[in-house]
């Protein structure tokens, strides 16, 4: 008798043995699960909130805490400069019309207390209240600049009025970011700020360099008649991150081309000269410029000279790959040699660039390399 039911019962221990295994397992997924849920829930509260992580940015006290207009201020120098200022604990308000700028190269700050971006172009007035201007709102290539030459003249000139009559109504300092090719295709050999230029007024690039000289013109009739604080930087070729592909500045077209193995393009023979200055170097003078004392054109660039040649060589030495360097038709009004003096921003601003030149190629290989890569055209 017993031996049968002892037989029957056996059965039935394996199967609650199970039960309370299975049982085990499941609380085991429900907590699990509970803990995504909340995990889940954590963050889109924080999403919610437009929660997002900035760079570390400290707090100035009113006295030291400016008010500052970028103009063109989501394009490659102006973004460098937001960082810049931000990281010092500006508020920055950044103006630009898109043309050749990109929301993604301030995106970073977009949302932070201290930052504002407003879609506008310079053309038309602006009316808010600040204490600094940098006005860098320009198309800086020459494609870009060619595109549409009218709009390029109107954009030095009637939008540099628009952003004088902003500093006399606010009392603000304003910088202007004139060129290198004020002084066209130079005669004197490096270029000082008293060298007054050899530009042709109805060329191609006449657009550009006439617009620049008459917002430098601008700047300082501003000045003689409304007192104006004004801040003039004759700005060199530069060059890094965030810089535009394809918008046919030197220094992106033989990266670019080495790294997609396509051949290196010199217009003429290449022995033009080009003096680059990374943009950190740019930035720091611009407002080093803007913080002095100085109110007469100063020259930022570096004066490391290389021919058009020598830096395609470099590059290609750099970047490796299977690139040829080849020769085109030289392009009408090119500069033969540029190269900065520098010897009034390292008087007057206690300035000089700080970055080698190949560093900063090295640097900008590897922003155009993951670029590359991100859109699938690396070869
Ligand atoms: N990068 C250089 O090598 C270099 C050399 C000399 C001078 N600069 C000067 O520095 C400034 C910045 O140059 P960059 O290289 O950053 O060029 P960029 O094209 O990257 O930036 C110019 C910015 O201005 C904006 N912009 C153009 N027209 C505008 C308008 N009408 N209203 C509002 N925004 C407008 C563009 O969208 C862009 O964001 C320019 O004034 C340029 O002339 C640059």
């Amino acid at each position: 008798m017993y031996s049968k039911l002892a037989m029957s019962e056996e059965p039935k221990l394996d199967q609650v043995r199970m039960y309370e295994q299975h049982e085990a397992v499941r609380e085991q997924n429900t907590e699990d699960i509970y803990h995504e849920i909340e995990a889940l829930k954590r963050r889109v509260k924080e999403l919610e909130k437009g929660h997002k992580v900035y760079p570390k940015v400290p707090i100035l006290n009113y006295k030291d805490r400016k008010r500052i207009l970028i103009t063109g201020g989501a394009g490659f120098v102006g973004s460098h400069l937001v960082d810049k200022l931000m990281k010092q604990g500006h508020e920055v308000t950044v103006v630009d019309n898109f043309f050749t700028g990109r929301k993604k190269n301030v995106e970073h700050w977009i949302g932070h207390e201290n930052f504002e971006l407003i879609h506008a172009d310079i053309v038309n007035p602006l009316f808010i209240e600040v204490d600094q201007i940098y006005h860098l709102a320009s198309p800086a290539s020459p494609p870009n600049y060619m595109y549409n030459p009218v709009k390029t003249l109107k954009t030095n000139t009637i939008g540099t009025i628009n952003m004088l009559g902003l500093a006399k109504r606010c009392r603000a300092r304003i910088l202007l970011a004139s060129t290198s090719e004020v002084y066209g295709d130079p005669e004197v050999h490096p270029q000082k700020e008293s060298y007054w230029g050899h530009v042709n007024p109805i060329g191609p690039r006449s657009c550009y360099d006439e617009g620049k000289r008459a917002a430098e013109s601008l700047c300082y009739a501003y000045k003689k008649q409304e007192n104006i604080e004004i801040r003039v930087a004759r700005i060199f070729n530069t060059f890094g991150p965030r810089m535009h592909m394809n918008d046919g500045r030197v220094v992106s077209n033989f990266i670019l081309q080495a790294l997609q193995d396509s051949p290196i393009t010199i217009y003429g023979k290449g022995d033009q000269t080009r003096s680059f200055q990374y943009v950190s170097d740019l930035v720091d003078g611009l407002v080093a410029l803007m913080n002095s004392d100085y109110d007469l054109p100063v020259n930022i660039g570096n004066p490391d000279e290389y021919t058009i040649k020598e830096f395609a060589s470099e590059i290609l030495k750099r970047v490796g790959g299977k690139s040829e360097i080849i020769n085109k038709e030289a392009v009408t009004d090119d500069p033969s040699r540029r190269k900065p003096d520098i010897s009034l921003a390292k008087l007057h601003l206690h300035w000089q660039p700080r970055v080698k030149v190949m560093d900063g190629v090295n640097k900008t290989i590897e922003y155009f390399r993951e670029e590359l890569r991100h859109s699938n055209m690396l070869p």
